[in-house]
């Protein structure tokens, strides 16, 4: 069970991870050039931040956070993209916080995966726009056609105009004449409206400057973009139905599994209860005497019409008498031989046992050259045994009563 569970939620991991995702490549790091006076109390503090962040960093995508004392006060801010997941985001945030751990003992620096943001330094920077650090990424393949380069001169401005309403995130996709640009904007959330226009109006005059570089990001103080003709954004609703699809998968496996073992331990469980409820007591301890079985297989079936002519329908007026197990009646056979028909009283169920009993008997009642079983009848409602008829009163005894106890007096 145990295994079955670690299996599954291996194959789902798998299913989720075994995707590298190409969002947490590095794209750029700078680090600032001045060093921390206190090294260990500035790397003691940034620990401290970013354990405060992480919770944040989940629920929000972003958080800021500062401690210490001046000149060695550190403050950290971070942002993911808006269309990672809460999980995404942490997992961008662990990474991207520990490339930034390589600039200290410096100040501070930034660092800009394509998920996510992180920067440090010992003055608070959060509401910066713009800065002289500001660069620009190229990819080095270009893409020459005038299409491209008008769809990018659509698209970018809009960016500029959405993201500021859109939570500072804008995602958007230009085509024209089957030239397809991929847009992604975010502003870093500590921005109002205004600086997040100002943030991303600055950033598209330099990815500008990239054309015709067929890819190109612009990564500031204060904000993202990039520009790519391959789409790279992370569908939520999309990744939110997989998971789904997943989960709901693995509950449906979980849920025929669970249901397949209680069924096999209930019935087993069952079995054992019933068997030791209902031990087969003349069964028990008992070898099966293969001799009788044999006599029981070379049985003569009787047919039921046989026996009722014989009996002349079990006519009371031939009735010998009534035991435990059955009515015995007198009946003759068309060749004339005298029978006994027993009647059983058992259904069924225990049917074989009661005849295997009684085939017992006969078998030990032969051995004192008694008793000569000639048959039987079997039918769904009713059974019967048919012995050779012999006036003796041993066989009375026999034939009427509790059979093997009888016999062992
Ligand atoms: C930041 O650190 C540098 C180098 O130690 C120092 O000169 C500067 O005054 C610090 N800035 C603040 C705001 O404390
Ligand atoms: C598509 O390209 C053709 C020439 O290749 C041009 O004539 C046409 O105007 C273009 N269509 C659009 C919508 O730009």
């Amino acid at each position: 069970m145990a295994a079955f569970m670690i299996i599954f939620f291996f194959i789902a991991f798998s299913i989720r991870s075994c995707r590298a995702n190409p969002r947490l490549e590095l794209v750029a790091r700078s680090c600032e050039l001045a060093t921390v006076k206190n090294k260990d109390d500035y790397l003691k503090n940034y620990e401290l931040i970013l354990q405060h962040m992480e919770p944040e960093m989940y629920r929000n995508k972003f958080a800021f956070h500062e401690a210490g004392k001046p000149p060695d006060k550190l403050y950290v801010l971070s942002q993911c993209m808006h269309d990672f997941s809460s999980v995404e985001c942490v997992q961008c945030f662990a990474r991207i916080s520990t490339i930034l751990a390589a600039c200290f003992p410096t100040t501070g620096g930034r660092v800009y995966l394509d998920g996510c943001f992180i920067r440090a330094s010992n003055y608070s920077f959060y509401r910066e726009v713009t800065s002289n650090a500001d660069i620009k990424r190229c990819s080095d393949d270009f893409e020459t056609g005038d299409d491209f380069k008008m769809v990018l001169k659509d698209m970018l401005p809009k960016m500029v105009l959405g993201a500021p309403d859109n939570k500072g995130f804008a995602l958007l996709k230009g085509s024209r004449n089957g030239t397809t640009v991929h847009g992604m904007a975010q502003c870093w959330k500590i921005l109002d409206k205004d600086m997040c226009s100002t943030c991303l109006a600055d950033a598209v005059d330099l990815v500008f400057r990239c054309m015709p570089a067929k890819e190109g990001r612009a990564l500031t103080a204060g904000c993202f973009l990039r520009y790519s003709p391959y789409y790279f954004a992370h569908d939520t609703n999309a990744s939110v139905i997989r998971y789904a699809i997943i989960s709901f998968i693995i509950y449906m496996l979980m849920t025929v599994i669970i249901c397949t073992l209680a069924v096999a331990v209930g019935l087993h469980l069952g079995r054992m209860v019933y068997k030791q409820m209902n031990p087969p007591r003349e069964w028990r301890g008992k070898e099966v005497d293969f001799a009788v079985l044999d006599q029981a297989m070379k049985f003569l079936q009787f047919k039921f019409s046989t026996l009722e002519k014989a009996t002349d329908c079990f006519n009371e007026a031939n009735k010998l008498g009534s035991g435990g197990y059955g009515e015995v009646f007198k009946g003759t056979l068309p060749d004339g031989r005298e029978i006994a028909v027993k009647r059983l009283y058992v259904n069924g169920r225990s049917r074989s046992r009661e005849i295997y009993n009684e085939m017992d008997v006969i078998s030990k009642a032969q051995h004192r050259n008694l008793v000569r079983c000639l048959g039987g009848c079997f039918t769904i409602f009713e059974n019967f045994l048919v012995y050779e008829y012999l006036a003796n009163k041993s066989l009375d005894c026999i034939l009427f009563g509790k059979l093997s106890i009888r016999i062992r007096i």
